[in-house]
């Protein structure tokens, strides 16, 4: 495994974790923490042993943003010519599924970096929000489009017009989470759903990642397109034959992946 120095990287079974570890700021993603994310979540996304990661933090922190120490003598010019936020759109591309389990804050990019999950397992003691506007700009990690994807216009314009910061109740009421669970069980439940979900057909997970990751991105006529056509070539594989055949026998599937 490549040597990281901002984060911690193991795989466990099936699943690849990707733990943020610069505690001293509270894991601020910064350029190197972006590169070294995006690059072990490529890494694990090409290895077929690997059917589900894990993104995770600190019991403190997710993330308490991009790091606003690297940013604040930029210019916008310098923002764009660098694509500061570049490395995260490869992290978004990876098609196996995603968790993010946060504990504390994650703030700004932090809470940009969960919604670039598929699902979001929230500690009791996490924080969310989008706090960009205290600092005289705006979310620029996907926040405002994937924010109203999750919970609609009205509350993710509530939440980045003000500022205003939620509790992990909140954000679950809202959508934004999946699961709240105590503190002290949050790693267990994203061992137990990411081992669950690792175990199933690769390329069933591939095809209903990419499938659902449309639905954020088309008209539900062309989505409907998607679906169907990736529902369709996954009759062409060894996973289906084997899935059917073992319902029909009254057996659990053997995954030729999981
Ligand atoms: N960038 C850089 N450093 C950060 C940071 C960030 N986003 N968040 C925290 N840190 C650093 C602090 O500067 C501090 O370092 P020093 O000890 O060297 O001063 C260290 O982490 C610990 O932080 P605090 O002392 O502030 O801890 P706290 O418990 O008192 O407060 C907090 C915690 C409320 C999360 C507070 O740190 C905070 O408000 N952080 C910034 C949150 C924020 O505004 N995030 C948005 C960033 S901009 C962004 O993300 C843009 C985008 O859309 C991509």
């Amino acid at each position: 495994m490549a040597d990281y120095e901002t984060i911690l990287v193991e795989q466990r079974g099936r699943v690849g974790w990707i733990t943020l570890n610069r505690p001293e700021a509270l894991n601020a993603l910064n350029g190197q923490v972006s590169q070294e994310v995006a690059a072990a979540a490529s890494a694990f996304d090409s290895d077929e042993s690997i059917g589900a990661i894990v993104v995770t933090g600190s019991e403190k922190a997710f993330a308490a943003g991009a790091d606003i120490k690297e940013m604040e003598s930029k210019t916008g010019a310098e923002m764009l010519d660098t694509d500061h936020f570049g490395a995260w759109t490869r992290f978004a591309a990876v098609r196996t599924p995603v968790i993010a389990a946060v504990a504390g804050y994650a703030l700004g990019g932090g809470c940009e970096l969960a919604m670039m999950c598929d699902i979001i397992l929230a500690a009791d003691s996490a924080t969310f929000g989008q706090p960009e506007i205290n600092l005289g700009v705006i979310p620029g990690m996907g926040g405002t489009q994937r924010l109203i994807r999750a919970v609609g216009y009205y509350k993710a314009a509530e939440l980045v017009l003000s500022g205003r910061l939620i509790k992990a109740d909140e954000a679950e009421r809202i959508g934004l989470v999946s699961r709240v669970v105590p503190a002290s069980d949050l790693l267990d439940e994203a061992t137990k759903l990411s081992e669950t979900i690792a175990s199933k057909s690769l390329p069933s997970l591939y095809a209903a990642k990419a499938t659902l990751d449309a639905a954020m991105e088309t008209t539900l006529e062309a989505g409907l397109t998607v679906e169907k056509r990736a529902f369709a070539a996954l009759f062409d594989t060894a996973d289906q034959k084997e899935g059917m055949a073992a319902f029909r026998e009254k057996r659990p599937l053997t995954s030729s992946t999981g």
